[in-house]
């Protein structure tokens, strides 16, 4: 039995020697002090003994037991160890490698040509207005001398909701409402940005959703000299010192006079190229002195209160100023044409 006992022994602790990992360990520990073990078979056959051989065969028995529970022990934080170390050099950082470039975005074009026009005006006491996209018949038409019927309304194809609400065609409701909140007093000096709505097929220069910026300055003795100095002011900012401007009479129901402002054209100076059409100049802008119907309909005693307004397209801005091709590029956002833009940020 001795003999047994010495031979579980070695067998045991080679066997914990050579074990590759944990769980083989474990199964080693089952296997040999386990319940259903050749050892504990030993102790229980311990009866069969003599009164002399129980107590050398018992010591025998447990020295054997803590032998190989000791190998086991120490197999087993050698196992551990290991498998950290492993662990540890799996997660190391190498530091030398490069790193992953991070895409970072950049404003939108039109987004800045809007700032650059809103700081612009907030320098001169502006203030920034907004008004709703889905917008009533009243604001976006009749509160601006376009009643029900009126031809100049076909300049303008709407996008109807219902017969009384449409997708505002332009910004210039923004007045109206503006007009109406201050009651009749002045003064007033704003401008509004935001998106409009027409019923156009899109191509090169037209778009069925744009941006407008729209201008209005109400007060006691505003004069058209007072609206071409601040178009003058713009145009010199936003363009160049260089620039001239002209205005040439137009069409606007909303205002009376009505002009149109040009811009002296940077590509020829002034002689005629195809960027300006041969002509010297580029029109950027419609404007007038706001129409005494329009001051009336607003609550203001036009006798007292006069007013200017302008409207202009921050697309187009952005087209001559970057020279921009195709006002479709604006909307459908390819990264490689959003990404030019990033550069003076
Ligand atoms: N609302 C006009 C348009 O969309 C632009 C415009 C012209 C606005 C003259 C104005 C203005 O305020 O005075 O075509």
């Amino acid at each position: 039995m001795q003999e047994r006992l010495q031979e579980l022994q070695t067998e045991a602790i080679q066997k914990v020697d050579q074990a590759a990992g944990l769980k083989e360990l474990n199964d080693i520990r089952v296997a040999y002090l386990g319940k259903k073990g050749p050892i504990t078979e030993v102790l229980r056959g311990m009866g069969k003994l003599s009164a002399e051989e129980r107590p050398v065969i018992g010591a025998l028995a447990n020295e054997v037991r803590e032998a190989i529970s000791a190998r086991i022990e120490a197999k087993q934080s050698e196992l551990e160890e290991a498998a950290v170390q492993e662990k540890l050099a799996g997660e190391s950082i190498d530091v030398t490698l490069p790193g992953r470039p991070v895409n970072v975005g950049s404003h939108h074009p039109l987004t800045k040509i809007i700032e650059e026009i809103e700081d612009l005006f907030i320098g001169m006491g502006y203030e920034i207005a907004e008004g709703p996209e889905v917008e009533q018949d009243y604001y976006n038409f009749e509160a601006l001398n376009l009643p029900k019927g009126h031809p100049a309304r076909d300049m303008q194809d709407s996008f109807y909701i219902t017969e009384e609400i449409l997708l505002r065609t332009h910004t210039s409701p923004v007045q109206a409402r503006t007009m109406k909140k201050h009651q009749g007093k002045g003064p007033i000096k704003i401008i509004c940005p935001g998106k409009v709505y027409r019923r156009d097929n899109d191509d090169a220069t037209h778009s069925h959703q744009f941006m407008q910026i729209e201008g209005l300055v109400v007060g006691e003795n505003i004069r058209m000299s007072d609206l071409k100095g601040t178009l003058d002011v713009f145009a010199k900012k936003m363009f160049g010192q260089d620039r001239e401007i002209r205005l040439r009479p137009s069409f606007f129901p909303f205002t009376e006079p009505s002009v149109e402002m040009d811009i002296s054209c940077k590509m020829c100076g002034g002689h005629g190229c195809s960027v300006c059409k041969q002509t010297g100049w580029i029109e950027i802008l419609g404007a007038g002195m706001v129409h005494p119907n329009v001051l009336e309909m607003a609550g203001y005693d036009s006798k007292k209160y006069t007013g200017f307004a302008f409207g202009m397209g921050p697309e187009r801005i952005a087209m001559l100023k970057y020279g921009v091709d195709d006002i479709r590029h604006f909307y459908t956002n390819d990264v490689r044409f959003l990404k030019q833009f990033a550069i003076e940020e």
